[in-house]
């Protein structure tokens, strides 16, 4: 049921899309698990970093089958482990991080792996209201009954204390801080009050597998400060981009691969013209070439995960406008709206990373030529 449904969809929830490797994890856990978690901590590690190519074996759908845990996130393994005991502590964990550095997924894999469901999230906007983060009324039956557990529309967080659940806090930073701040006694008290309610009906305890993943974003435009109240309960971990250029080759490959197989488009995709894309996004991030060229970096944030949705865009256009097979032009031509997104000076920056490092390379291989000659897309 759930295969059907997620086929549909354009992003399925993680626990749908990886429902078998996660059953093949509980079906082999005989760890010791925190209160309320789903699988043990040394399960959720292996859900998020693989299992080596190691396979699983476990029923599924009726039939013994083997299923080997991909990797899904590519880097700190120690960061991990440190995310893990956190979210088994008392506190929350902040991921905090450029744009693009996988904090959302992180966090979606985590809520998926420990509580089963990782929908149960705030986003953070300037428009956020304590309402939306806390819980809301139902004012029809508000008006006609009064306050009631029946009126009262429960929020992501009321769902999470209430079920024992984690809840994911989208780019918290977002929100104005005395926003942020009605965060600030849940997360030391472990108890929502709904001062409309009488009684026992009025205190919500949070149950065991309780506890809250939020993200930030360190550079980007609208990020208000968090109180010092709200920082100390949250243990910060800081999640780097990619440093290692053959590891974030394989990620943006294999992960252009399988968006261009969901879109049901059929491209031919060679790992030296994806290699066009990382190496240019790796240089300019960096600010330096392999040949030790020093190059100014744009200032929008060039991560892994534009890479991935350039490889995309590229794929796509292959496909549809060209002869089903990538080439440097492809790149070149989606570049743009990535790289050049609201600062002319970075249209700069790329012509001359054009201008001097494709060029040079273009002498050594007819696919940084062919990029090459591309350049004019960039104009
Ligand atoms: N270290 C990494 N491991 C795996 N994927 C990564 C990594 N860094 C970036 N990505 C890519 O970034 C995408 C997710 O970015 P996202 O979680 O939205 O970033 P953020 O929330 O930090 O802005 C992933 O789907 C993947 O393509
Ligand atoms: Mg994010």
């Amino acid at each position: 049921m759930a295969q059907t449904k997620s086929q549909h969809r354009v992003k399925p929830p993680a626990e749908e899309l990886y429902t078998k490797e996660l059953s093949a994890l509980a079906f082999n856990d005989h760890q010791p698990k925190p209160p309320g978690w789903n699988l043990s901590p040394r399960a959720v590690r292996t859900f998020i970093l693989g299992s080596d190519g190691k396979s699983l074996s476990h029923t599924w759908q009726g039939k013994k089958t083997e299923t080997v845990i991909s990797e899904k996130f590519y880097g700190d393994d120690a960061l991990i482990d440190r995310s893990v005991i956190t979210l088994a502590g008392n506190r929350g964990l902040l991921l905090v991080g450029e744009p693009g550095t996988a904090k959302s997924m992180l966090s979606e894999l985590l809520s998926a792996a420990i509580s089963g469901v990782s929908t149960n999230t705030i986003q953070g906007t300037a428009g956020t209201t304590e309402d939306q983060i806390k819980y809301s009324w139902n004012f029809a039956l508000l008006l006609s009954d009064g306050p009631s557990l029946q009126a009262l529309v429960p929020s992501p967080l009321y769902i999470g204390l209430k079920e024992g659940k984690l809840v994911r806090f989208e780019e918290i930073t977002r929100c104005p801080p005395e926003i942020q701040d009605s965060m600030v006694s849940i997360l030391s008290d472990k108890v929502l009050l709904i001062p409309e309610l009488k009684g026992d009906e009025g205190v919500l305890f949070a149950r065991k597998g309780f506890n809250v993943i939020a993200t930030a974003n360190l550079r980007d435009r609208g990020v208000n400060e968090m109180s010092s109240a709200l920082k100390r309960r949250f243990n910060f971990e800081t999640v780097q981009p990619i440093g290692d250029k053959k590891q974030e080759l394989k990620l943006v490959y294999d992960q252009t691969q399988r968006l261009l197989a969901d879109a049901e488009a059929t491209v031919e995709l060679e790992m030296d013209v994806m290699e066009l894309l990382v190496s240019t996004f790796h240089d300019l991030r960096v600010g330096q070439t392999e040949e030790k060229i020093t190059l100014e970096k744009p200032t929008t944030v060039m991560s892994t995960a534009e890479a991935v949705s350039v490889g995309f865009s590229a794929g796509l256009d292959a496909c549809y406008f060209g002869e089903g097979k990538l080439t440097g032009e492809h790149i070149a031509r989606n570049l743009i709206g990535t790289v050049l997104k609201d600062n002319p000076e970075d249209a700069k920056k790329l012509k001359h990373y054009f201008d001097v490092v494709v060029k040079s390379r273009a002498q050594k291989s007819t696919h940084w030529e062919a990029y090459y000659k591309a350049r004019k897309w960039l104009a």
